[in-house]
């Protein structure tokens, strides 16, 4: 993989970390960012070495404190529309990973830093983790998928109030919510983060593809959340994996998967 300016990557033992790279502007999204993210993005799509992601922020105080505030100066409203286009994107991408993505979590995660960790399959908090969404202070509103992935995750009622008054919550808060699944100590996030990885890279890669599909029927409009499961069911029992695995249980032994 390429080297990029604003993310560093490390692939370990098949688990791709992808770190945002701006310590000094408290790794805020500006449009390189979103464009490398992106780029990996295709290759962790592309690339049968990678196994699953890790996202998380460099130093020790921020996970992503936001879009770049200082590429909205003189925006027009085409142009933000645009701005937001490309953030969607790019986090869709990161949401229909056939591979799972985590976010850890390691201090602010407010704005699209937010929107980002909840575009991740599954968030893990180090215990200083900090997460919001202070658009409404600067006359916006979220613009990379806050609106809709808030709500899918925690409800309208509590999404409702957290977007209109940007209130900032600490990560047990977060994780009474819903908005994280585990918090941990900071020490421990990235090792948390790659046994989770691992876990799931154990299982059958189809099928782990299969489910993230399935899940995202729910949320799209114009599909049948409970047709696709039936759809992907049945493309699961065509793999061979589906075979080991069911073959794996009858002989009492560890299933073997291929990713086919
Ligand atoms: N966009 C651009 N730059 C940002 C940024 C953002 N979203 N968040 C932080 N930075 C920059 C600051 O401008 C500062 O840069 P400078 O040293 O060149 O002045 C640097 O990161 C450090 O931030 P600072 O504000 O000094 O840190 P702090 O500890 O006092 O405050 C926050 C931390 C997170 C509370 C504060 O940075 C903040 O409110 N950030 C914006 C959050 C936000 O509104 N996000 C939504 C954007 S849509």
């Amino acid at each position: 993989m390429r080297s990029f300016d604003t993310l560093l990557t490390d692939l370990n033992g098949g688990v791709l970390l992808v770190t945002l790279n701006r310590e000094d502007k408290l790794n805020a999204l500006n449009k390189t960012v979103i464009s490398e993210l992106n780029e990996v993005m295709d290759e962790v799509y592309q690339n049968p070495e990678i196994k699953g992601v890790i996202i998380t922020g460099s130093g020790p105080k921020a996970f992503a404190a936001g879009a770049d505030i200082a590429e909205f100066k003189g925006l027009d409203a085409a142009e933000g529309k645009a701005l937001a286009r490309r953030g969607h994107d790019t986090f869709n991408k990161i949401e229909l990973s056939p591979k799972p993505v985590i976010a850890a979590v390691n201090g602010f995660a407010l704005g699209g830093g937010c929107e980002l960790a909840m575009a991740c399959h599954i968030r893990i908090a180090a215990e200083n983790a900090k997460f919001g969404q202070p658009e409404v202070n600067l006359g916006l509103i979220p613009g990379y998928g806050g609106t809709q992935r808030m709500v899918q995750l925690i409800g309208k009622g509590k999404a409702l109030e957290l977007l209109m008054t940007a209130d900032v919550i600490d990560a047990p808060t977060a994780h009474t919510l819903g908005l994280v699944n585990h918090v941990v100590p900071a020490a421990e996030l990235i090792s948390h983060a790659t046994a989770m990885i691992n876990k799931i890279a154990s299982k059958a890669p189809v099928a782990i593809t299969q489910v993230i599909r399935s899940v995202y029927a729910h949320f799209k409009d114009g599909m049948d959340g409970f047709e696709a499961e039936i759809s992907l069911f049945g493309q699961c029992v065509s793999t061979e994996d589906f075979v080991e695995g069911t073959t794996a249980f009858m002989e009492k032994r560890k299933a073997n998967f291929k990713g086919k």
